[in-house]
């Protein structure tokens, strides 16, 4: 049975602030941002936003009313949830329009959650060949302002469509995994604002790569060399590229030549976006698919997923044949954003809806199909525009 990704679709706010201009504000070399950390615009998430409304706006970028026939499954990754109950799943149902006779659910190990999802719905899929799932990452990366973290903040989600005979990636079974009890990130229940021991964290990211990326050469007989590209989650860009450089260190310049050169395109849109958590690697993969102009069907593109806590995952996927015409282009949704400046990025991320019991949300100026309208009576208010 040949399972994957039918389907992406990528939605992240209409509003970003410029790294350098926000490099000058915190007296840091812009050079730090744009290459030390390799980021050069961050999404700024109004507070009309949430893992709901980013959910529902990336999906249905991309389901027809012959999709929604058949998909009887969702499941949305987040650690951005908005209840400690209910699902975001739940609501992204309910506005997408799918029907009732459905399961939903909410999934959560930090960034790495969208590829349990992927993996869920694959094992689904294959006891129902003829039904569909729709598996969405959805976050919103917060640090706080003038924290160490501040400059890898985001937000955003992938929306992927799971199916038999899939249109654009097909996964195969040879996922390696790897956990372990690691406090390098984690957000306390009543914590609006992630806590993280980066170093810590970009070094545990790192040995978890080396230890999946290894077995998984062990168990298949693959090596580096058989992949056209390597993806990776990119909690910022540079990080994806130290675990590559990890990867292809004993291989030939031509074929380290080429592996960079499609991390490159891989790294497009995260690197004007910033992190977006549990979409992120798939971020990765769309960016890809989308500005590489040397894939080919058939081609095996390798992702390693990684989510603190800390749970990584190597597997590998085949480029379909017609992978080509499922594509859309998210340059123009990216290009077609209005900069904020730093102070306005500050009062945005000020104005974020704490656990409020009432507050009425201006939606007017969010062009977002689904928005978050306020809270009443503790119950949260999504519109469709
Ligand atoms: N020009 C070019 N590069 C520069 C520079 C300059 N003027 N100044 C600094 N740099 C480089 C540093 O050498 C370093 O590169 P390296 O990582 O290759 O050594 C990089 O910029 C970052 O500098 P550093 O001093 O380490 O930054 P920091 O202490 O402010 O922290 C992070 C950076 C990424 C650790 C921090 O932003 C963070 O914790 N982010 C969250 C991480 C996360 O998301 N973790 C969990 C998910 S996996």
């Amino acid at each position: 049975m040949n399972i994957g990704i039918d389907k992406l679709g990528f939605y992240t706010s209409h509003l970003y602030v410029e790294m350098a201009k926000l490099a000058k504000a915190r007296e840091v070399d812009p050079n730090k941002y744009l290459i030390g950390i390799g980021q050069e615009k961050m999404a700024v998430i109004p507070p009309t936003q949430d893992a709901v409304t980013l959910a529902a706006n990336a999906a249905a970028s991309i389901i027809t009313k012959e999709d929604m026939e058949k998909i009887d499954l969702v499941i949305v990754a987040t650690e951005s949830g908005v209840d400690n109950s209910k699902s975001v799943a739940a609501y992204v149902s309910r506005l997408l329009g799918l029907r009732k006779d459905i399961r939903v659910l909410e999934l959560k190990q930090a960034c790495y959650a969208a590829t349990a999802g992927l993996q869920l719905a694959k094992g689904h899929i294959a006891l129902h060949p003829d039904k569909k799932a729709l598996v969405i990452g959805a976050d919103i990366a917060r640090y706080g302002l003038k924290t160490a973290g501040e400059p890898t903040q985001g937000g955003g989600a992938v929306a992927m469509l799971v199916a038999n005979d899939p249109q654009i990636l097909a996964l195969q079974d040879d996922s390696v995994y790897y956990a372990d009890d690691i406090m390098d990130f984690w957000r306390p229940l009543a914590a609006t604002e992630a806590l993280v021991d980066g170093k810590y964290s970009a070094g545990i990211y790192l040995d978890f790569f080396a230890k999946v990326f290894a077995r998984y050469q062990q168990e298949t007989g693959l090596t580096a060399n058989d992949f056209k590209a390597l993806l990776f989650h990119l909690p910022y860009t540079k990080q994806g590229l130290k675990a590559l450089r990890v990867a292809i260190a004993s291989l030939d310049p031509t074929k380290q030549a080429q592996l960079l050169a499609e991390f490159e395109a891989s790294k497009q849109y995260s690197k004007v976006t910033g992190n977006l958590y549990t979409g992120s690697l798939y971020l990765s993969l769309l960016s890809l698919l989308e500005n590489s102009t040397s894939l080919c069907p058939g081609d095996r593109l390798g992702l390693f997923s990684y989510g603190s806590g800390a749970q990584a995952e190597f597997y590998s996927g085949i480029l379909q044949p017609k992978f080509k015409e499922a594509l859309g282009d998210h340059t123009k949704l990216l290009a077609h954003r209005k900069e904020v400046d730093v102070l306005e990025y500050e009062k945005i991320f000020e104005s974020n809806l704490k656990h409020e019991s009432d507050r009425e949300l201006d939606i007017t100026s969010d062009p977002a199909q689904f928005v978050l309208a306020g809270v009443k009576e503790n119950k949260r208010q999504y519109i469709k525009q």
